[in-house]
């Protein structure tokens, strides 16, 4: 039974983190190497101190933004991750429920344990959702044309194609567990049974699926002739590649590094949005996701100019804790903390969340 006090998102970590196997806890816990970038996506939202406006009426405080085209509850969705069945047998029937009834996006990862269209469908029988496809360029490029057109049939809004990952980062935690994916679990996006992932590590199935050719002028024109879904590059950390995203006419761009699960000693996401954020000079819709765990993390992210915040482990924490009403509590917490964040700096609306809500960074802790 569930009966721990569940305040904020670190008491979730903890109490959701319990429930896992040793295995599963490493695998969604970890970032790669020395596990520097994963730290410092949470460190760096501490460097900024919030600067604010005293004696606002915020009785009509609007937390809503636009996102796709349509409004959501506050700025944040949940960031594509893989396996969440592991957390939870409802995976990610449960997050999408939860992203439905919360009001926010989901992203789904191409390497979920249920279909695109059963995901949707969860979601749908809450109320409405809008969902974002997570895609990785594919050696098979009939495999990635099949996950393409699925996801456009079922209603799907953007393609998320992660640029970070033509091949996998240095997970030790994955290779000193020799690391499977649970028995009985499928990637049905991958048209790959149980039996068939598990008789490979996760490194080496992911090399056999990534293209590690994948590149700027060949993918994206593809894709926009595939597609008439929007097309967002998840995984930028620099002004070059946002001008790049830009140049190439995507609509989106994630500033992401993978939760500090690809290269290690890569930029805290944080650090490096101020620089895409000027070299887009309002170009381009910029996303943020990594070691967001507060409201005032994506009310931060926001005056830094992001237009909306992810986040990937939360998410996992809260179906490990209670499946779908994990899910649910996360972001409840998340939206509780946002909005009295924005009451407290007397902002009425995410326009009034400027970069005047924030102090200059402080230098990096020790
Ligand atoms: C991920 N992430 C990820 N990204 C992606 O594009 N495709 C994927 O399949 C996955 N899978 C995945 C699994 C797990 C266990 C984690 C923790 C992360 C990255 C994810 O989308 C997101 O960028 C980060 O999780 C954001 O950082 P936080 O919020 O976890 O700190």
């Amino acid at each position: 039974t569930v009966n721990e006090k569940i305040l904020c998102i670190a008491d979730l970590k903890e109490a959701g983190s319990k429930r896992l196997t040793p295995e599963a806890r490493d695998f969604y816990n970890s970032g790669s190497t020395d596990q520097v970038t994963i730290n410092e996506n949470s460190v760096a939202y501490s460097k900024y101190r919030v600067r604010p406006r005293v004696l606002v009426d915020v009785s009509k405080c609007d937390t809503t933004t636009e996102v796709f085209g349509q409004r959501i509850a506050f700025p944040l969705s949940v960031s594509p991750t893989g396996l969440q069945a592991m957390a939870h047998p409802d995976g990610e029937l449960a997050t999408s429920k939860a992203c439905a009834k919360a009001g926010v996006n989901m992203g789904i990862s191409s390497y979920t344990n249920h279909t695109v269209g059963q995901i949707r469908e969860a979601g749908l029988s809450v109320g409405p959702v809008n969902h974002a496809m997570q895609l990785y360029t594919m050696r098979d490029r009939n495999l990635e044309l099949r996950i393409i057109r699925e996801a456009e049939e079922r209603g799907c809004k953007a393609i998320f194609l992660t640029a970070d990952s033509p091949v996998l980062g240095m997970r030790f935690n994955e290779w000193r567990n020799d690391f499977r994916t649970p028995p009985g679990f499928g990637f049905p996006m991958l048209e790959l049974t149980s039996e068939k992932i598990r008789s490979a590590s996760h490194d080496s199935t992911f090399l056999a699926f990534n293209d590690d050719s994948h590149n700027w002028t060949r993918d994206i024109p593809w894709l926009r002739s595939v597609t008439k879904m929007e097309i967002w590059v998840k995984g930028i950390l620099t002004a070059e590649d946002t001008l790049k995203a830009i140049e190439m006419g995507c609509d989106g761009i994630l500033v992401s590094n993978h939760g500090g699960r690809q290269l290690d000693g890569v930029p805290a996401t944080l650090d490096a949005l101020p620089e895409c954020v000027e070299v887009a000079a309002g170009r381009i819709r910029i996303h943020v996701d990594g070691g967001v765990r507060t409201g005032t993390d994506i009310f931060k992210a926001l005056a830094l100019g992001a237009e909306c915040v992810w986040v990937g482990r939360p998410t996992l924490w809260g179906l490990a804790y209670d499946g779908q009403k994990g899910v649910e509590l996360m972001l409840q917490i998340l939206y509780n903390e946002f909005k009295r964040c924005m009451q407290l700096t007397g902002c009425n609306s995410v326009r009034d969340i400027t970069r005047a809500c924030l102090g200059a960074p402080r230098p990096d802790g020790p």
